[in-house]
């Protein structure tokens, strides 16, 4: 049952991410109850959730004010959030969440607010869910997003826009070198964990509920790792020949870098780039997978200061962007994003893209990869540097399970994966 202290520390995470900034991972971090597991996967449901739903229940909470809440009192916008994702969301009684709720508020010094938080949460009770009738409110995603999305896909966008809303599944990666899915999946079933072989990746599990990674089989000795199965299928567009020098341009935290060396093992070297304060996340990841790679930390832009001159045979680039097909799994990248980011990641990616390719050795590969499901970031990239180079050829492939677009392949959102795009290249 959450208790005063669970609500207010929900309240207190959601606050930093709708009106700090703060990322909700960072916030979670900072204010998740120590020391007491269950109190802290409450607190962690209620304000993941809060964040999830919040431009729904922005607007129930609008309906029922006479006056906005005051800047200056905007925890208690967040904490009323929270107590109606409650009441919609978590199997607890009505009257355990009002009151959890109603006490949070003079945990937040805001004992004055009771009335209100209180009055709030008892007219939803009362009355249902009397909500303005509109997409933002059913699909709780700001509008220019909705309308950026309806655009590029206009045939599955509700859907999508609905698995936005979705808790993501927990996704594994089988190490090959360490053991067979099958041979891992009979042992899941010996402990009675119940999960599944992904389609989308030969080397993916997907867990009916998910787990914390400390308690996970093969985790710590890199039987395992935790990746989505549409991010397991880079080694499915690569081709590598033997001795290659492969370059993973964005590497942190080491997701594509590891599962390319587990896979891969006749590669000559790896050099995993990342900018220095994220250098750390892929060591860790190799250190307990077991495998190594020459980490440098340095902006890609920066070519002169860590490039040996020698050209690359596979050059990764798994850019940075909007994170349009990955808000299920991150849901504080909708109160994040701005309209005039995507043109600002846009910008970013065809120089990423352009830089790179000149290191990229003559007949050598170029795959290209975001979590984005926005052509400006997937497509217009590609299409940009084939426009402006003439020895850029396109690859054709298959994924399954992904879309083909002009210039690559592309997954969306749903119960099975993320939203990435891929696209291959060859230097001609
Ligand atoms: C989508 S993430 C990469 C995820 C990673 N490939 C994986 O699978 O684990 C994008 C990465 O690009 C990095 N990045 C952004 N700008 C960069 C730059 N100028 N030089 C090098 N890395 C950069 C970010 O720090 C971030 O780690």
């Amino acid at each position: 049952m959450p208790t005063a202290e669970v609500c207010a520390a929900a309240a207190r995470i959601v606050h930093d991410v709708t009106a700090k900034g703060r990322s909700l991972e960072a916030a979670t971090t900072s204010h998740l109850p120590k020391g007491d597991v269950h109190r802290g996967s409450e607190t962690r449901e209620i304000a993941w959730g809060a964040v999830r739903w919040w431009f729904r229940y922005d607007r129930l909470l609008s309906s029922r004010l006479h006056r906005p809440i005051r800047r200056r009192d905007r925890i208690l916008q967040s904490l009323i959030i929270c107590g109606l994702y409650q009441l919609d969301h978590l199997r607890e009684p009505d009257y355990a969440i009002t009151s959890g709720t109603v006490d949070a508020a003079s945990l937040l010094g805001a004992s004055k607010a009771k009335g209100l938080v209180n009055a709030v949460l008892r007219a939803r009770l009362r009355d249902g869910e009397v909500l303005p009738q509109d997409e933002e409110t059913d699909l709780a995603t700001p509008g220019w997003l909705i309308k950026l999305i309806r655009d590029t896909w206009p045939y599955d966008w509700r859907e999508i826009l609905s698995a936005f809303n979705d808790k993501p599944p927990m996704t594994l990666r089988i190490n090959p070198l360490k053991r067979s899915r099958d041979d891992y999946l009979r042992v899941l079933q010996n402990r009675g964990i119940k999960a599944s072989a992904c389609n989308v990746s030969p080397w993916g599990v997907t867990l009916e509920t998910p787990v914390n990674v400390d308690e996970l089989f093969g985790f710590e000795d890199g039987t395992v790792s935790v990746q989505d199965a549409a991010a397991q299928a880079t080694p499915l567009v690569c081709a590598p020949r033997d001795g290659a020098r492969v370059l993973d341009a964005c590497a942190a935290p080491g997701g594509k870098t590891t599962h390319l060396l587990e896979y891969f093992r006749q590669l000559g070297s790896l050099v995993a780039l990342d900018l220095p304060d994220r250098c750390g996340t892929i060591n860790d990841n190799l250190s307990r997978l077991g495998l190594s790679a020459k980490v440098i930390a340095a902006d890609l832009f920066d070519v002169d200061s860590w490039w040996d001159g020698i050209p690359f045979d596979l050059i990764l680039l798994d850019a940075p962007c909007s994170g349009t097909g990955v808000i299920r799994r991150h849901p504080d990248i909708r109160h994040h994003r701005r309209p005039a980011d995507i043109a600002h990641y846009a910008a970013q990616q065809k120089q990423m893209l352009r830089q790179l390719w000149q290191i990229l050795a003559p007949k050598g590969e170029m795959v290209y990869v975001t979590c984005s499901i926005l052509m400006q970031e997937n497509d217009e990239p590609i299409r940009d540097l084939c426009v402006k180079s003439d020895d850029v050829q396109l690859h054709h492939y298959s994924l399954p399970g992904a879309i083909r677009t002009d210039y690559g392949m592309q997954f969306l959102p749903d119960s099975n994966q993320d939203g990435l795009y891929y696209a291959s290249l060859r230097k001609v």
